[in-house]
This record gives structure tokens, C-alpha cells and sequence, in this order.
């Protein structure tokens, strides 16, 4: 099942409510909450109390996306803020298996997200532990970026070694995607589908529809 995960760093936040609403009368399943720390990445975005508050409004699975240093500090407190998923950077925790384990334990999904030169090699040992890969096909920072064309060959790779593991796994796949190249995206194996810039530019529903008249072809 293809699903898609508008990434609210692209919205407008004068009117941020709003826009979740409109995206969620779309009928999209995921809302992708991009955090940045200033840190891992050299951009700051928004936290806790933003979440909290948009929990309130929003029955969507919140897909909290942390571009965050050792994550492990701060599961609890984005659980408590509303998270359904939460995906933790490979190369942000010393204790990646650790981390996640905190995350099942507190009975939600685990991520594990990786950087474009990232290998998926740093799987190997914990493939069967999680829910879900985040194939990061741009460098996190900042929205509206160009797709790196050779993720396309890292989910084809990633689907392999996950059907060779026999981990049940959601290929994520986040940046620079839009309704031109989501046919790729899909046909190399992914099923959960970040998009920002091309959902909330311009009439986000259209934009939701373009999508939708893509996916129908898988
Ligand atoms: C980048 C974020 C993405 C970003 C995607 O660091 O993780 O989720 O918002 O935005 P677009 O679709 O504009 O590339
Ligand atoms: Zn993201």
C-alpha cells in the first residue's frame, strides 16, 4: 500500500491548521514532521510545543522525522507531543540499536533514516528490529532541493536486502520528490512518499490528486 506523507516544513505556518486540514480531507494517511536542531543539520525548524498543539486538530499518523544529535534524549517528551513514528538518523546516535529499542518500548514505530553517502550497511544488524527505512534522497537541511539520482539505486538495493532479511519493512523516501519523478521513486521499490515543495505550492489538493493519479498506476 503506497502512502503519502506531506512534509509540513513546506507549509505555510501563518495558517499551518488550516493546511492539515486540507491535506487530511485529501486523504492522505501520514503527516511528515520534519524537526531540525541547528546541529545535525544547519537549519532550525520547529519542536515539541508546534506538534503538540497541531495533535490537537489532526486524527493523521504523525511521522515525526528527527534531524536531530542523539535523539534518545528527547523520545519520550515527542511521544507525549503526539508522535505515531519516529525515525532517529543513523549517523545522529551513538546508540543507534539502543535507541531504537526505547522507541518500540514506548509503543510506537521506529524509523532508521539515512543520508545520501550513508551505506546500508549500518542495517545489517538491526533490519529485523525496525518498521520502517527513511532513504534520504537529499542532503536534510532545507526543503525544495533536487533529487540525488542515485537513491533510486539505494531503495532498489535497500528492497533487496529487506526481502533477503525477511524484514517487513516501509521504504520512506524523502526530498526533491515531486509528480514527475514519484513513477521512479515507486517502480524502485519504495511505498511511503515524502513530499513537501510540490504538495503545499500552489493548490494543495490538485497538487495531492497529481499523486494520486500516479499511484494509481502501481
Ligand atoms: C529535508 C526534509 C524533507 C523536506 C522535503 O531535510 O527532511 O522532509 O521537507 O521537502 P521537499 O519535498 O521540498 O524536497
Ligand atoms: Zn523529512
Amino acid at each position: 500500500m503506497i502512502k503519502l506523507a506531506p512534509s509540513i516544513l513546506a507549509a505555510d505556518f501563518n495558517v499551518l491548521g488550516k493546511q492539515i486540514k486540507t491535506v487530511e480531507e485529501a486523504g492522505v494517511p501520514y503527516l511528515h514532521i520534519d524537526v531540525m536542531d541547528g546541529n545535525f543539520v544547519p537549519n532550525i525548524s520547529f519542536g515539541i510545543p508546534v506538534i503538540s498543539s497541531i495533535r490537537e486538530k489532526s486524527n493523521l499518523i504523525f511521522d515525526v522525522h528527527l534531524m536531530v544529535n542523539e535523539p534518545e534524549r528527547l523520545l519520550e517528551d515527542f511521544k507525549k507531543a503526539g508522535a505515531d513514528i519516529i525515525t532517529v538518523h543513523a549517523e545522529a546516535c551513538t546508540h543507534l540499536h539502543n535507541t531504537i529499542h526505547k522507541i518500540k518500548k514506548l509503543g510506537l514505530k521506529a524509523g532508521v533514516s539515512l543520508n545520501p553517502a550513508t551505506g546500508l550497511n549500518v542495517l545489517d544488524y538491526i533490519i529485523n528490529d525496525i518498521d520502517m527505512v527513511l532513504i534520504m534522497s537529499v542532503n536534510p537541511g532545507f526543503g525544495g532541493q533536487a533529487f540525488i539520482p542515485s537513491s533510486l539505486d539505494k531503495i532498489r538495493d535497500l528492497k533487496e536486502k529487506a526481502q533477503k532479511a525477511g524484514a517487513n519493512i516501509d521504504i520512506e523516501v524523502d526530498g526533491g520528490i515531486t509528480p514527475d519523478n514519484v513513477a521512479d521513486v515507486l517502480e524502485a521499490g519504495a511505498n511511503v512518499i515524502v513530499s513537501g515543495t510540490s504538495i503545499f505550492e500552489g493548490d494543495i489538493a490538485a497538487n495531492i490528486n497529481r499523486y494520486y493519479e500516479v499511484f494509481r498506476k502501481f
